[in-house]
C-alpha cells in the first residue's frame, strides 16, 4: 500500500509541477489526457488497485478519487485562466481601428464604344446634324422593304438576319431609322440626322460579332449632291483619324442608295504606303454610303423630283478598332478591366 500511495502522490506532484509552467493550450490538453484521461497514468492505477489486499483497496480507491478530483479541478482552473487570456488577446488583436484610411476605390473608365459614339456624335452635331433613334426589334418592312429590298430580293443575303417571326427581325442595320425619321419629319426640310445604335447579324469571328453598333447618317434637302457627301465624310474622317487622312469612294451597291459607294480612308498606320493593317493596299474600308434611292425618299413621304439626299452607315466597332489599334473585336465585349482601364 505504501508503494501505491507514493505513486499516486508522485503523479499528483508531477502534474502540479507541470501546471506551474507556462503551458500552451495544446500542451495542457495533452497533459490532461496523459494523466487523468481514460488511458492516463492515474486512471491506470484503478486497475492495479485490484491486486492490493482487500483491506487496502478501499483506502487506495479513495485516495485515487481525491487526487483525481483535485487534479481535475486544477486543470479546470488552468483552462479557465487560459480562456480568459486567449479572449483578452483576441480582443486586443481583432479590434477595429476606425481611424485607418479606407481601401481606395478604383476610378471607372468610359467604354471605348461609348467614347467613339460620343466622338462621332460630337463631330456631326458640329455640322448641324441631330441624333435620332429607332427600335432594335424591327419589322421586316422597315428593315428591308421600305429600303427597296423586297422579300425575294437577292441582296437580302448581304446580311444574315435573325428573324423573330415572319414579319419581325432584329434590325440588321441602322438604315430603317432613315425611313422612320423621314416619315416623322415630312414635309419638313432638311432632314439631317445621325442614328447610332445596336444591329444584329448572324456572324461571329475575330472581326465580327453577332451584335455590333452602327451609326447611320442621313441628309435630305433640296439640291443635296454627292459632293456634299464626300465633303462631310472627309471632314469626319479627318477629325476622327487625323488631319492628314484622305478618303476615296469606290463604286458599290446598296439597294437603298443610287449611286452607292464604299468609302475607304488612307491607312492611319502607314499613311498609304501599305502595311499589315491595310493589307498592303494603303486604304481601309470604313463605311457604306450613297445617294438616297428615289424609292426610299418616297417611302419616307418625300418627292424625289423635289429633294435629294445622301446616306451613310459605319460600323462603330470597326472605327474603335482602327482608332485604338484593337485587334480582336471580342475584347470590346469581354469587359475585362485590364482592357477597359486603358481608355
Ligand atoms: N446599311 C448599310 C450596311 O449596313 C450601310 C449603308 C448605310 C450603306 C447607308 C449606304 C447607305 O452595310
Amino acid at each position: 500500500m505504501r508503494v501505491m500511495r507514493d505513486r499516486i502522490h508522485e503523479i499528483e506532484q508531477q502534474v502540479m509541477r507541470e501546471l506551474e509552467k507556462r503551458l500552451s493550450p495544446e500542451e495542457l490538453q495533452e497533459l490532461k489526457v496523459r494523466t487523468v484521461g481514460k488511458k492516463g497514468t492515474l486512471t491506470a492505477l484503478y486497475k492495479e488497485m485490484r491486486d492490493l489486499r482487500n483491506e487496502f483497496k478501499r483506502e487506495a480507491g479513495q485516495l485515487i478519487n481525491e487526487v483525481r478530483e483535485s487534479l481535475e479541478k486544477a486543470f479546470a482552473d488552468r483552462e479557465g485562466e487560459m480562456a480568459a487570456v486567449l479572449m483578452e488577446r483576441r480582443l486586443r488583436e481583432e479590434t477595429l481601428d476606425i481611424s485607418l484610411p479606407g481601401l481606395p476605390v478604383r476610378r471607372g473608365y468610359q467604354h471605348p464604344l461609348t467614347l467613339v459614339i460620343d466622338e462621332i456624335e460630337e463631330i456631326f452635331l458640329g455640322l448641324g446634324f441631330s441624333v435620332a433613334e429607332g427600335p432594335e426589334i424591327e419589322t421586316d418592312h422597315y428593315n428591308f422593304e421600305a429600303l427597296n429590298l423586297p422579300k425575294d430580293h437577292p441582296a437580302r443575303d448581304m446580311q444574315d438576319s435573325f428573324f423573330v417571326s415572319e414579319e419581325i427581325v432584329l434590325r440588321t442595320q441602322t438604315s430603317p431609322v432613315q425611313v422612320r425619321t423621314m416619315q416623322k419629319m415630312c414635309p419638313a426640310l432638311p432632314v439631317k440626322i445621325i442614328a447610332p445604335g445596336k444591329v444584329f447579324r448572324y456572324d461571329d469571328d475575330a472581326t465580327h460579332s453577332p451584335m455590333f453598333h452602327q451609326v447611320e447618317g442621313l441628309f435630305v434637302d433640296k439640291g443635296v449632291r454627292m459632293s456634299d457627301l464626300k465633303g462631310v465624310l472627309l471632314l469626319f474622317v479627318r477629325q476622327m483619324f487625323g488631319e492628314d487622312r484622305e478618303i476615296r469612294l469606290r463604286p458599290s451597291f446598296f439597294p437603298f442608295t443610287e449611286p452607292s459607294a464604299e468609302v475607304d480612308v488612307s491607312c492611319m498606320i502607314c499613311g498609304g504606303k501599305g502595311c499589315r493593317l491595310c493589307k498592303g493596299s494603303g486604304w481601309i474600308e470604313i463605311l457604306g454610303a450613297g445617294m438616297v434611292h428615289p424609292r426610299v425618299l418616297e417611302m419616307g413621304g418625300y418627292d424625289p423630283a423635289e429633294v435629294t439626299g445622301f446616306a451613310f452607315g459605319m460600323g462603330v466597332e470597326r472605327v474603335a478598332m482602327l482608332k485604338y489599334g484593337i485587334e480582336d473585336i471580342r475584347l470590346i465585349y469581354d469587359n475585362d478591366v485590364r482592357f477597359l482601364r486603358q481608355f
